[in-house]
């Protein structure tokens, strides 16, 4: 296990897919449309940190024009129940390949043939170097990448509360820990793709893929709550009493306001 676990996948999946960028997932569909129109063979798309599927479920919902015949799914990640869980939902409509691996061993990622790599709520946790890494790999192959709901540092609540500014600058600090990658890119994650992407000859495109949550999203506002509040409760100089009253005022809240949550699309596609 690695700490995502399917209850919480299956939580955000809903405010995921309401915040991805359709303009670049429909883009994104029409570059798997033209490789397959070009060869006439199925197209290859390989989901780094794949989960249950959410990427998956995102293209093939807005899918119009290639069946989902044409496409062979490599859903890769290290947890082999995630992995199960998308083989039972998708594995009879879909073809899928599933392969349990770390990530970081980047050398030994199955991405021959792929014409695009995607990810979604990945980027931000991995490192400048595993980027500079996996864009080596796929810029040797020309492979496209569409990388999704990379998380942008900017959070804001309604109603607001005078502890928001200073929980927020200690979650974006524990956004660039290590998460198994090295220190993380967090905030920084669309940006340096954008960057290491661009330098090596891609043109990249960036929109924005924002969680605008509601009352409607209470229970995953009330776990998020939590999970920041668990996050920043050591090493960030919080009064432990304040940061207490910030979660029981906001989860009081989650109900009443709202909460906006940046991330960013990333499409890149060889020029
Ligand atoms: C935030 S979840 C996103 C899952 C899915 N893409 C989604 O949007 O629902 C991150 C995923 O990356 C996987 N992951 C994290 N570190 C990994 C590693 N080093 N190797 C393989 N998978 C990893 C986790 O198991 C988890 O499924």
């Amino acid at each position: 296990m690695t700490g995502f676990s399917i209850s919480w996948l299956d939580l955000r999946e809903k405010a995921d897919f309401a915040a991805r960028n359709k303009q670049l997932l429909i883009q994104a569909l029409a570059w798997l449309r033209a490789g397959y129109d070009a060869l006439a063979v199925n197209i290859i798309v390989v989901d780094l940190g794949a989960g249950t599927g959410s990427t998956l479920r995102a293209m093939s919902a807005l899918n119009f024009s290639l069946g989902v015949n044409h496409i062979l799914w490599r859903l890769v990640d290290q947890d082999g129940d995630l992995l199960d869980t998308a083989l039972l939902r998708h594995g009879k409509t879909c073809q899928i390949e599933d392969y349990q691996a770390d990530l970081t061993v980047i050398e030994e990622l199955p991405l021959a043939g792929a014409r695009l790599v995607t990810a979604s709520a990945l980027f931000d946790l991995v490192s400048g170097d595993f980027v500079d890494k996996l864009v080596v790999r796929i810029a040797h192959h020309r492979t496209g990448i569409y990388a999704a709901l990379n998380y942008d540092g900017t959070t804001t609540w309604t109603p607001t509360h005078p502890l928001d500014k200073a929980v927020l600058a200690a979650f974006n600090l524990d956004q660039r820990c290590d998460k198994g990658f090295g220190l993380a890119l967090g905030p920084d994650a669309t940006g340096y793709l954008k960057k290491i992407l661009e330098n090596s000859g891609y043109t990249v495109l960036v929109g924005s893929s924002a969680w605008l949550l509601t009352a409607e999203d209470h229970a995953l506002v009330s776990e998020l709550i939590s999970g920041i509040a668990r996050a920043v409760a050591v090493g960030y100089g919080l009064d432990a009493d304040a940061l207490k009253d910030w979660e029981i005022f906001r989860l009081k809240h989650a109900q009443l306001g709202t909460c906006t949550i940046g991330h960013q699309d990333l499409l890149a596609l060889p020029a």
